[in-house]
């Protein structure tokens, strides 16, 4: 830009840059710059340019001078140069689609990056803290309340979910050598059938809310998005030791198992939801991974177990944080969160529960062999993990708020299926 002789309007040169060719960026850069009401000359030679810069101002909010009733105006000065094409005015209003414009959160500088409690449907996808053109389309996301999601501990727990990725192809020494008896393999293979089948739960419960959460709670969102993600590499896992060996049919999935599972995949409550799956149902299979990561009769269905159950730590943590989180702020929850606990009991109280076939495969597991005194031993192994869910289960209650009592009680009354 330069400045004239006789004024201090200052001038730009856009020479023979069109504004169909980029010339918007230099025009939009000197009027930035200017006060409001300030005189921009623009010189410039490239065809049809002052047809162009009349739309491009009107829409920018800036108003044009044509240089003929200016008169006096030193901008047309005599220095060498492209002709002079037009005067614009600065415009007071934020230019163009900035116009109308608002922040979608985020951007107090006294709380930066701070989370809405309730984010309109109107900021759509937009990034946190970026500036929404007016009149954008609104998105219906059922999950637009921060208090119905949200947990204090998400961010960071994202954060460790991201680095704490690990690679099914690499993290399992699949070529380890091992030789089972035909029978204890099969055991193996009906548990991995019945861990499938609930990973495969603990996959879609999340993914489905995952698309009826409002984007803004971004890291919500993208600890979700890992936990399908950590639940893809549990059934890949689970399913790739229960074929390893067996290339016929696996073991058998149930009604009751399956009816169990039914009722966390229909529960429409996002908090309730993470109630039921992930402190009750994701906490007690911590326990059962620890137990197959103890008592497996090989290598490789240990470290399976093993991987699984580091993940399902932090898809504990997440519910446990959230539960707290909502609780904090309504602590007439925890009457739902037992009245959802008595619901899911109510509905499954005429089914079998866990399948026989599970629970037999737990023990030959835990056995080691067939020995009447290592049957009784197996068989005391899975009871006492059954006291250890029903101890951890209660404890994890206590954490939100429940008395013992009531904590004894909604623990006893979980899903005899496990999850
Ligand atoms: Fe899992
Ligand atoms: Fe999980």
């Amino acid at each position: 830009m330069t400045q004239t002789g006789t004024s201090s309007s200052p001038v730009i040169d856009i020479k023979g840059l069109g504004l169909d060719r980029g010339a918007h960026l230099l025009l939009k850069r000197a009027l930035a710059g200017l006060p409001v009401g300030q005189i921009l000359g623009v010189r410039g030679s490239a065809p049809d340019l002052a047809v162009h810069l009349r739309g491009w101002c009107r829409s920018q909010g800036h108003e044009v001078i044509w240089p003929e009733p200016t008169g006096g105006l030193s901008v047309e000065s005599a220095e060498q140069g492209s002709p002079l094409v037009a005067c614009v005015v600065r415009g007071a209003a934020a230019g163009g689609r900035w116009r109308g414009a608002e922040a979608a959160g985020g951007t107090d500088p006294r709380a930066p990056g701070a989370v809405a409690e309730h984010p309109p449907a109107r900021w759509g996808l937009a990034a946190r803290g970026a500036v929404v053109e007016a009149g954008a389309p609104e998105y219906y996301f059922r999950l637009d309340s921060k208090a119905g999601v949200w947990a204090d501990i998400v961010p960071r727990l994202y954060q460790q979910a991201a680095a704490a990725q690990w690679n099914p192809a690499t993290a399992v020494d699949w070529g380890a050598p091992f030789e089972l008896p035909p029978e204890v393999e099969s055991a193996v293979v009906q548990v991995m059938t019945y861990l499938i089948e609930n990973e495969t739960a603990a996959l879609l419960v999340p993914a489905k809310f995952l698309a009826q959460l409002h984007p803004h709670f971004r890291e919500a969102m993208q600890l979700l998005s890992v936990q399908v993600a950590d639940e893809a590499r549990h059934v890949e896992v689970f399913t790739r030791r229960a074929t390893l060996r067996r290339k016929e049919a696996l073991g058998l999935s149930t009604v009751g198992g399956q009816q169990s599972l039914k009722t966390l995949f229909d529960e429409p409550d996002f908090t309730l939801a993470s109630f039921l799956l992930s402190v009750l149902g994701e906490g007690s299979f911590l326990n059962l991974l620890w137990f197959l990561e103890r008592y497996a009769p090989e290598p490789l269905t240990q470290q399976v177990a093993r991987l699984a159950a580091q993940d399902e730590a932090r898809h504990v943590a997440f519910g446990m944080g959230h539960l707290q989180y909502a609780i904090a702020l309504d602590p007439t929850l925890k009457g739902r969160l037992a009245s959802a606990a008595v619901r899911r009991h109510d509905a499954l109280a005429q089914t079998a529960g866990l399948n026989e076939e599970v629970f037999d495969a737990l023990v030959i597991l835990a056995a080691g062999g067939w020995k009447t005194v290592a049957i009784a031993g197996g068989f005391e192994k899975v009871q006492t993990l059954k006291r250890e869910m029903e101890a951890d289960r209660g404890n994890r209650l206590i954490k939100l708020g429940f008395t013992s009592d009531e904590a004894s009680v909604l623990s006893a009354l979980h899903t005899r299926n496990f999850m």
